[in-house]
């Protein structure tokens, strides 16, 4: 007797991003307040990132909280309940629980009992939870996924290091993929280059911290130069790929929302993939400062509030850091 089919999905289900939310961490820091613990200026942070202050978050600001602020936005925007998420997706590298997840808890305050669970692909992890998402719903294992960015990299960062006081931050950014009529979210571009495992990572392992005797969390250290490099000239090659992959040109874009790592590998990126001016170009950073995970997200639901992005606009995402690892899709704003 021949082993029965499994495959109860005839056709693929469309899918698309339904509905977009962010959560803002509330204390705006400027430059002023960042730069004597690292013998900086406000001049050389706004020359070299774009960054003029970013958002850091308060106490009862946990990385719970900022996402459930998000994903109330993005489930109310997509115009379903709560109850109808099948999957909560969370990208961060900054809940410092081992276990359980975020994910679960996060499910259970917005009143889901779906499957839950955190990934982490750092600065690429709300790409990586969109192309998850989409795959989920076409291939009929969920209906509607929630995927969350999130941060509170000022719990891992220390504000004595020059490499990287003045640009991570907090925040967070959600969305919910669904069914469609038509695919609204194209074939994902990703990968790693494990080579480069120590360009952007944590300061040491928690055993040797405590072997150590260390009373200091463990920060982010980052080897900015060389990330930059790989950045402005690898993900401007993806970036392209990304376009070709799902049939749109360069001129047929109406956004490129990459990952807000620093202005200038923004502008690298856009010169080298030739964008025309007449595509907006996502530049969040300036008052958001990096906030890893959630800054595709929080980039993207800002250009709807601002107007800039409308309904059935096509959207380039990018995202790129530690791992190193990167991920990119185009999409259709809801
Ligand atoms: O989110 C994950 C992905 N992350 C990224 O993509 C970040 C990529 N990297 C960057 O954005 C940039 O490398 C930084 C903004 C982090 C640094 O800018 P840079 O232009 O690459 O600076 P650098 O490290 O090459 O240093 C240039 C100069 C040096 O001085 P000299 O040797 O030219 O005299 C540094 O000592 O700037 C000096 N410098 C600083 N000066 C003031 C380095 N850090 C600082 C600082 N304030 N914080």
């Amino acid at each position: 007797m021949s082993a029965p089919s499994l495959d109860t999905v005839r056709t693929l289900q469309p899918s698309a991003v339904l509905g977009l939310g962010l959560y803002r961490a509330s204390r705006v820091v400027p430059n002023a307040d960042v730069v004597e613990a690292i013998d900086s200026s406000d001049e050389w942070i706004q020359q070299r990132s774009g960054i003029v202050e970013r958002r850091f978050a308060t106490p009862e600001e946990s990385v719970v909280a900022m996402s459930v602020g998000a994903a109330r936005e993005a489930i109310d925007d997509a115009g379903i309940q709560p109850g109808q998420i099948d999957v909560v997706i969370v990208a961060t590298v900054s809940h410092l629980l081992q276990t359980p997840s975020a994910a679960t808890m996060i499910a259970h305050e917005l009143g889901s009992t779906g499957a839950a669970f955190d990934i982490s692909a750092a600065c690429a992890g709300f790409c990586h939870g969109l192309a998850i998402a989409s795959d989920l719903v076409r291939a009929g294992s969920a209906r509607h996924v929630l995927v969350i960015g999130v941060e509170r990299l000022s719990d891992i960062t220390s504000p004595t290091d020059r490499g990287t006081a003045f640009i991570f931050s907090d925040g967070a950014g959600a969305a919910v993929v669904g069914p469609a009529e038509t695919q609204g979210i194209g074939p994902v571009v990703w990968g790693s280059d494990g080579g480069k495992y120590d360009l952007i990572r944590q300061t040491e392992d928690w055993r040797d911290v405590v072997a150590v005797g260390s009373t200091t969390m463990p920060h982010l250290v980052m080897k900015g130069a060389e990330v930059f490099r790989w950045a402005a000239f690898e993900m401007a090659k993806v970036a392209t790929e990304t376009l070709e992959r799902s049939g749109v040109r360069p001129e047929d874009l109406d956004l490129f929302v990459p990952h807000q790592a620093n202005m200038r590998i923004t502008d690298a990126m856009a010169r080298s993939m030739k964008l025309p001016d007449t595509v907006r170009i996502a530049r969040d950073i300036a008052h958001q400062g990096n906030a890893s995970a959630a800054s595709v997200p929080l980039a993207l639901r800002q250009l709807v509030l601002d107007g800039e992005a409308r309904s059935g606009d096509t959207a380039l995402l990018i995202a790129f850091g530690a791992g190193l690892s990167f991920a990119a899709q185009v999409i259709r704003i809801p």
